[in-house]
């Protein structure tokens, strides 16, 4: 086997990588060592700032295939009938920073990056359906409260109850969390989800609205706290064991893409607000369509390069895909690629794991770290008369109607925060319930009273059996007649 030789960045080939230059056997290092300095200067710049979310995570490549027709709604190349795109897909918990266990009760990212010939669509989803908020406003504050403490340095779960029971809209996402879905057996036993209200456009640059769905092949498999809690004392990186060596192993783990189609004349007739991510369209009345099916089936040949330098964005749209005025998502679309611009930096998107599969073309300049090789032009701005890229009209979109006072309206007033969670909670078996009822308990222990109180009112405008099911194993008295006269 022929040998290869290390070398330092420069490239100059290291004579001794065992022993630092130093005045005689016992005496100090010489500066000169460039090749000790570059190597320990190098150690302290391996860091990036971690995400400041959904920081643990996990990511695999694989092939996203569309089985089914759907070009009736959309025209995106990457999502015609037979067509193949490379993928990469990161899971990740939340709250917890780079070194935390994977299996806490905790919402899973389900980030996804699909490189087509018209761009990078990235469709950064959860395990959930919904979510916490409903403005973008609030993500910060709830953020807070799922970080660590700014004194005592530990989680509070006094903020967090603190919070969701001043925010009611958060129920539907709680409801979830504190069920048996709130802790999977890994990241190849849950769904994914878009979550948001995305839009469509077809060849006839009609617009239609979507909501994407990936159900797990695997099935879903979820652990009690108990089964986590022994799980994480033996093994803290239980979700990446799993998905890693099923991959290196041969079991390709599958997800069947499936869409819910709303059209424009539906959305102004809906009881709920389709643009509300605290709401799920009814299956019933929007029912879920087969599109394709995702195969994660090649692991990444080195974490930080190909996982923590990963960077993906609501953003990322090709034509025949596009936004929706749901309030999250458009203040998700500032956030990502600023966060990315500060956490890998201003040219994120030409590193390999990131950089488009089809060529690109624009007129951003420079900065650090400006790494690709450009090539001579006179056209370094647009328009010019020395060539150079132009647009493409064909990209862009139908206009959308839009109408109202520019204002701040309270999305709380009037809003039915409690008939879906409500309904969620009517569809868990008995078993279900009762974990649901022993897993909030749980999380509320040392919580105030007045804290816990005023959830429960929450929980008994949903369903009163779930407040009183959580008032007693708490083992406290819950009246619901105050309520009920309101
Ligand atoms: C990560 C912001 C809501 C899913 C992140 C990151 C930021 C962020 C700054 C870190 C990005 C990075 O450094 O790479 C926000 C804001 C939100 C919001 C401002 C609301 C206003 C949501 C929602 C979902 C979601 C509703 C899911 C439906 C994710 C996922 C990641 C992430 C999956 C990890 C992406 C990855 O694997 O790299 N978010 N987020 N976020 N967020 Fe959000």
């Amino acid at each position: 086997m022929t040998k290869t030789i290390l070398t330092t960045t420069a490239g100059a080939p290291v004579a001794d990588n065992q022993n630092s230059l130093s005045a005689g056997p016992r005496g100090p290092l010489l500066m000169q060592d460039y090749q000790l300095i570059e190597k320990l200067a190098h150690q302290n710049r391996e860091r990036i700032p971690e995400r400041v979310v959904h920081a643990k995570g996990s990511a695999a490549y694989g092939v996203l295939t569309i089985t089914h027709d759907i070009s009736a709604w959309t025209k995106a190349k990457a999502l015609q009938p037979g067509a193949t795109s490379e993928v990469l897909l990161r899971f990740s918990t939340v709250a917890g920073e780079r070194g935390a266990a994977d299996a806490e009760r905790d919402v899973r990212g389900f980030a996804l990056k699909v490189y087509t010939e018209e761009g990078n669509w990235d469709l950064v989803g959860n395990n959930t359906p919904v979510f916490f908020i409903r403005d973008p406003l609030k993500f910060p504050d709830f953020i807070r409260t799922q970080k660590r403490h700014p004194v005592s340095n530990l989680r509070s779960p006094t903020a967090m109850w603190d919070f969701w029971s001043l925010s009611p809209e958060s129920l539907h996402q709680v409801t979830i969390l504190f069920s048996d879905r709130g802790l999977p057996q890994g990241y190849r036993h849950m769904h994914g989800f878009g979550s948001h209200t995305y839009s469509f456009v077809n060849a006839a640059n009609e617009r239609v609205w979507v909501k994407f769905h990936f159900k797990s092949q695997q099935g879903v498999r979820t652990w009690t706290n108990e089964e986590g809690n022994a799980v994480i004392a033996g093994d803290r990186e239980s979700a990446q064991r799993d998905l890693f060596e099923a991959i290196e192993g041969g079991d390709y783990p599958r997800w069947t893409l499936r869409v819910q189609i709303m059209t424009e004349a539906q959305a102004r007739q809906t009881a709920f607000d389709p643009f509300d991510l605290t709401k799920v369209w009814p299956h019933a009345d929007f029912p879920l369509i087969e599109v394709g099916v995702l195969e994660l089936n090649r692991n990444p040949d080195n974490y930080f390069a190909e996982v923590e330098q990963s960077s993906f964005s609501p953003s990322n749209i090709v034509p025949g895909i596009g936004f929706s005025p749901d309030k999250v998502l458009q203040g998700r679309l500032f956030a990502y690629a600023d966060a990315h611009r500060y956490r890998v930096g201003t040219h994120y998107e030409a590193l390999p794991v990131n950089r488009p599969r089809c060529p690109v073309n624009h007129y951003h300049a420079d900065g650090a770290m400006r790494f690709d090789a450009p090539k001579r032009t006179e056209a370094w701005y647009e328009p010019s008369s020395f060539g150079g890229p132009v647009e493409a009209p064909s990209a862009a979109e139908p206009p959308l109607p839009l109408h109202g006072d520019a204002d701040r309206f309270d999305h709380r007033a009037g809003n039915d925060d409690y008939a879906q969670p409500g309904a969620l909670f009517r569809l868990m078996s008995p078993a279900q319930q009762e974990a649901l009822f022993g897993n909030i308990a749980a999380a509320m222990q040392g919580v105030p009273e007045a804290i816990v109180r005023r959830q429960l009112v929450h929980f008994h405008r949903a369903d009163p059996a779930y407040a009183a099911g959580v008032a007693l194993r708490l083992g406290i008295a819950f009246d619901a007649a105050p309520i009920a006269a309101e």
